[in-house]
């Protein structure tokens, strides 16, 4: 039998670099685990040809991608038509792409870390001290939803404070939701969920963080993920956290949350987690 491929329903991810993306590996997986008649590649390209990398896909018959960095606010630009989450981030990671032409911005990775420290990791949010290191991009992607889970307390440490500060500002809620510095951060107790939301690690630098932060009752999620484990992991074991997690969940989660959007059908996470968590 032979596969008519213009029968077959094209997707990618973008990114620059984005060779070692594990997202085609997933998506993959989902459509065989689906029955879904669809390919997913890889597409390389730098901020100046994103716009006509894009555009061209989707005017090529292209039905859509995802987003990684460093793409995800030109993403947010270009889409003509914004759900939720993505206007709350400011920040695409699934693009859509209509037959009337118009081009739908959706942000999954707030679902998909929630999916992931909720279900997968079983944690309770609501009532819970929450310590986020870091205000950029991957801050960003999941502050709505984790103040939309009530806890007790969300406190953002920053680098550079102003930029924690900014987006304290951003956010309109009724929880204990502040901004201060890595130092003053020494003067707090150990919190009871600890984010690394800093690019830190992935640029091979060791974690900044004053080690009073964490502690035995410390659950420590790096949003990032390597087959070594992480630098943020190490250090916070190191320091007496005795339940740390990298952001393999999420990275799956996201990515299924992004295939129901785009085939109308949840895939089931469970089988390629056990295949993929270290
Ligand atoms: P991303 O989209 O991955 O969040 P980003 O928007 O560039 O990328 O944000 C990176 C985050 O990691 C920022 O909070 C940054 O701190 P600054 O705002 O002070 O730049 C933080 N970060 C990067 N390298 C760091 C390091 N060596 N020590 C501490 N924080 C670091």
């Amino acid at each position: 039998m032979t596969v008519d491929d213009s029968k077959i329903d094209r997707y990618a991810v973008v990114g620059h670099p984005v060779k070692h993306s594990r997202s085609p590996m997933i998506q993959q997986f989902f459509a065989q685990e689906t029955g879904e008649n669809m390919s997913y590649g890889l597409l390389d390209a730098s901020p100046d040809d994103f716009e006509v990398v894009v555009r061209g896909f989707g005017a090529s018959g292209g039905k859509g991608l995802n987003i990684t960095v460093p793409h995800k606010q030109a993403a947010f630009e270009l889409a003509t038509e914004l759900g939720q989450a993505a206007v709350c981030s400011g920040a695409v990671n699934t693009l859509t792409f209509r037959t009337d032409g118009t081009i739908r911005g959706d942000n999954t990775d707030g679902i998909g870390f929630m999916k992931d420290l909720t279900v997968n990791q079983a944690q309770k949010i609501a009532g819970k001290r929450i310590l986020i290191l870091g205000a950029g991009g991957a801050t960003r992607g999941i502050l709505a939803p984790l103040l939309d889970a009530e806890p007790a307390e969300v406190l953002l440490a920053n680098r550079t404070l102003e930029r924690a500060l900014t987006l304290v500002k951003e956010f309109e809620t009724t929880i204990d939701f502040s901004a201060c510095s890595f130092e003053d951060l020494a003067e707090r107790e150990p919190f009871e969920i600890v984010i690394n939301a800093t690019s830190a690690g992935v640029r091979g630098e060791a974690p900044p963080f004053p080690p009073s932060c964490v502690s035995s009752i410390s659950f420590c999620y790096d949003l990032t993920y390597g087959l070594e484990g992480t630098p943020f992991n190490a250090w916070a074991r190191k320091h007496g956290s005795e339940r740390t997690v990298q952001g393999w969940g999420m990275l799956v989660e996201q990515a299924a949350a992004s295939f129901e959007i785009w085939r109308g059908t949840r895939p089931d996470t469970a089988d390629i987690l056990s295949k993929i968590s270290v």
